[in-house]
């Protein structure tokens, strides 16, 4: 039990009804209306008792929980004997004038219970003295059954596993009937197109689903001997600059041939190397320079297992529009994205792969040189440089 403040209610039961005589229900009168339909609209269930404990007004909400059409004394009587907690507050209430409270109380109606927040407020009469009391309540039910579907032991579990399932499954089947549906309408240049939006959608939902899993899903890497650069081709590949690069990109390769193998996980590390090169691309809307740079860091340093490592580094670095300080203190946030198909998890995910084999991604503004006439030292030096580090094979 604690105090509360009054509410609303309680003023409207003073200034409005003052005190109604025993066992009578509210008497319309059109003066009357507006609070009586209030009342009446309440989704809490109301009681009004006199001083002897005696209903003395009931909403139907009240009705409706109590499960009656009349609410008499004797079966008021008797849900107070059952409810030890509404008679003592009851009382408190009306020989102190406090509000009472209890936000989670077992309501014992015959033989139901329902979990209910109540409120008990005092009922005073035009004279200021109080001859009763209003009880509120509040059915938590639903409320309750809802958290329990959520957190129940062997219940509906919101994990992001689950969810990625229930999500990609019915993609499945829409993907499929997708593609069916253009082969019903071959002629219909329309009907491939809307199916082509769908199945555009689709992948991209599955891809973003995915993603979501891959930076919310506490993931171990592989630990396989990677030869970095074999890494770095096939990223290449993928981002369509390997074997050969659009006409209007040119891609800078300085690569230090006798690195060390890094321990880890070869299609993460690949999917790194795609994103930080893809951005690149797309900063620099496919025409401009991209450098990709290999190098063995001189210093050891202490690795995350306490061991002393050598480390490498991999620098990508574009010719693009770069980006403001504003946007680079949001880089690695997630949903963060200025692309209108972008999921802006690209550098979250990167940024976690690569913390997972005790390396480090950062980001520096700046990388190649601008127009070295601009006074402006912003505007001379250009685009973006992604930094990586990964601990090699072997120990010092
Ligand atoms: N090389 C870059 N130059 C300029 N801005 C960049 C560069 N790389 C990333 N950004 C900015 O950072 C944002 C987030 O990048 P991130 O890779 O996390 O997501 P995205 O590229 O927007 O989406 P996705 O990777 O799913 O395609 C980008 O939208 C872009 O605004
Ligand atoms: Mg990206």
């Amino acid at each position: 039990m604690h105090k509360r403040e009054a509410t609303f209610l309680d003023r409207i039961w003073r200034d409005t009804f003052g005190l109604v005589p025993p066992s009578t229900r509210i008497i319309r009168s059109p003066a009357r209306n507006l609070w009586r339909d209030i009342f009446d609209g309440l989704a809490d269930a109301v009681i009004a008792v006199d001083g002897q404990l005696n209903p003395i007004a009931i909403n139907p909400a009240a009705e409706t929980m109590l499960g009656v059409s009349q609410l008499g004394r004797t079966l008021f009587a008797n849900i107070v004997r059952h409810n030890d907690w509404l008679s003592r507050m009851l009382r408190t209430c009306i020989d102190t004038g406090q509000n009472l409270g209890d936000p989670d109380a077992a309501f014992n109606i015959g033989p139901r219970a329902v979990t209910v927040r109540a409120e008990i407020s005092p009922l005073a009469g035009a004279d200021g003295q109080i001859g009763g009391a209003i009880i509120m309540l509040h059915d938590l039910s639903h409320q309750r059954s809802a958290e329990h579907a959520v957190e129940g032991p062997g219940q509906l579990r919101l994990s992001p596993a689950g969810l990625a399932h229930e999500v990609k499954n019915p993609l499945t089947g829409i993907k499929g009937a997708a593609e069916l549906l253009a082969t019903l309408h071959p002629e219909d240049k329309r009907a491939r197109q809307y199916c082509d939006v769908i199945m555009e959608g689709v992948d991209r939902i599955a891809s973003l689903v995915e993603q979501v899993l891959a930076v919310s899903a506490p993931r171990r890497v592989r630990q396989d001997e990677v030869n970095i650069h074999k890494v770095i081709h096939q990223a290449m590949r993928t981002a369509g600059l390997f074997p050969k690069p659009p006409p209007e990109i040119i891609v800078e390769q300085e690569f230090d041939p006798s690195l060390p193998e890094v321990i880890g996980d070869e299609p993460a590390l690949e999917r790194v190397i795609v994103n930080l090169v893809r951005n690149g691309l797309e900063a620099m809307d496919n025409r401009g320079k991209l450098r990709i740079r290999t190098r063995m860091e001189t210093e050891f340093r202490l690795a995350a297992e306490g061991k002393r490592r050598q480390f490498l580094r991999i620098e990508v670095v574009d010719s693009g529009r770069g980006m403001t300080q504003g946007e680079l203190d949001q880089l690695f946030t997630p949903f963060f994205t200025t692309k209108p198909a972008g999921t802006g998890l690209g550098l979250v995910l990167s940024q976690r792969v690569i913390a997972l084999h005790g390396g480090k991604l950062w980001a520096e503004r700046g990388g190649f040189e601008g127009p070295e006439t601009s006074t402006n030292p912003e505007a001379r030096s250009r685009g973006m440089s992604f930094k990586v580090t990964l601990p090699v094979k072997g120990q010092a």
